[in-house]
């Protein structure tokens, strides 16, 4: 096999992000397993979590964006107005009633054809979904939740953490050669995490130092305990599309790097393309890529792959 420029020599892993979000509303069971029939090597379901303390797979703190709760009656008194904005909150709600909720498409210039006809999942549910897809393929598939917000549930007395070990050890998916890799911006709590239930870890990075040095001492304090990092892709190219240095810097220190956001519908600046911003991406030896159309680099990859 051809060696790639990622930390192992193979080839980059491509992510379904928040499920074939290309395709489905984001975070539904219908995404994930889509993902999976595309060729996803992971499925990544950020999590949440309800009044009682139950995960669920939801980007927002808040429900209107992807869910249909605007249009519950029932709910309707329990919007509150934060900043000057209605919505609901997630920590308001018991998960028995986040069960009863449907999934709508967030995205504007997407599909809203399949808005109402899927559940909020529990996080429970994409790992017995990922088991089954993992079956079905005869592949491992990787699961890849994220963190978010913590310091919110935090606040509310509710423990993110704790939860998600609960979660694993009752699935039997905790430890290092598990296929759940963790995930979060806030590295206090993913190194928490890390402590408690010993999964790969990886640290999302919103922004990066720009002096080099300050840059080394960030990459080499976080591979004392995580497995890699998650940058945003634009701190992995100018903006004339010269690399930053960020991944082989990464790769210097053992860390992995997977980056967000690969998606066919929005303009991949500096890259006129989205094809164009995947090959660069693989170039670039990125060891995962977090993507809404699972199919689009999957296929990118096999061309890549070819010309190696
Ligand atoms: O988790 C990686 C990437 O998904 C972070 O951005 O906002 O899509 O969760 P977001
Ligand atoms: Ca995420």
């Amino acid at each position: 096999m051809p060696h790639w420029n990622t930390l192992n020599g193979l080839p980059s892993r491509i992510i379904a992000h928040r499920g074939a979000s290309g395709y489905r509303p984001e975070h539904t069971l219908d995404g994930y397993a889509l993902a999976a029939v595309q060729g996803a090597d992971v499925l990544e379901p950020d999590l949440v979590m309800s009044r009682d303390g139950v995960l669920f797979a939801r980007h927002d703190l808040v429900l209107s964006r992807s869910t249909d709760i605007s249009t519950r009656t029932e709910f309707a008194a329990r919007a509150r107005v934060t900043a000057g904005v209605r919505d609901w909150w997630i920590g308001d709600f018991d998960a028995a009633e986040l069960d009863t909720l449907r999934a709508i498409q967030p995205f504007p210039e997407r599909g809203r054809q399949y808005d109402g006809r899927f559940v909020v999942p529990r996080f429970s549910m994409v790992l017995d979904l990922a088991k089954k897809a993992a079956a079905e393929q005869g592949r491992e598939i990787a699961i890849y939740p994220e963190l978010k917000d913590p310091g919110y549930f935090l606040a509310l007395g509710l423990d993110p953490v704790a939860a998600l070990h609960a979660e694993l050890e009752s699935h039997g998916l905790l430890g290092p050669a598990s296929p759940v890799w963790i995930q979060c911006f806030d590295h206090a709590v993913l190194r928490a995490a890390k402590q408690c239930c010993g999964n790969p870890c990886f640290a999302l990075l919103e922004t990066v130092p720009a002096d080099l040095r300050e840059r080394d001492a960030l990459l080499r304090g976080l591979a004392a305990w995580a497995q890699g990092v998650a940058p945003g892709k634009y701190q992995l190219w100018d903006n004339a599309g010269k690399h930053t240095g960020l991944v082989a810097a990464a790769h210097a220190h053992g860390l992995q790097v997977h980056a967000w956001t690969f998606r066919d519908d929005h303009p991949p600046a500096p890259f006129a393309l989205a094809r164009a911003e995947l090959e660069a991406a693989f170039a670039l030896g990125l060891d995962a890529l977090f993507c809404d159309f699972p199919d689009t680099a999957v296929a990118a990859r096999a061309a890549f792959a070819e010309s190696l």
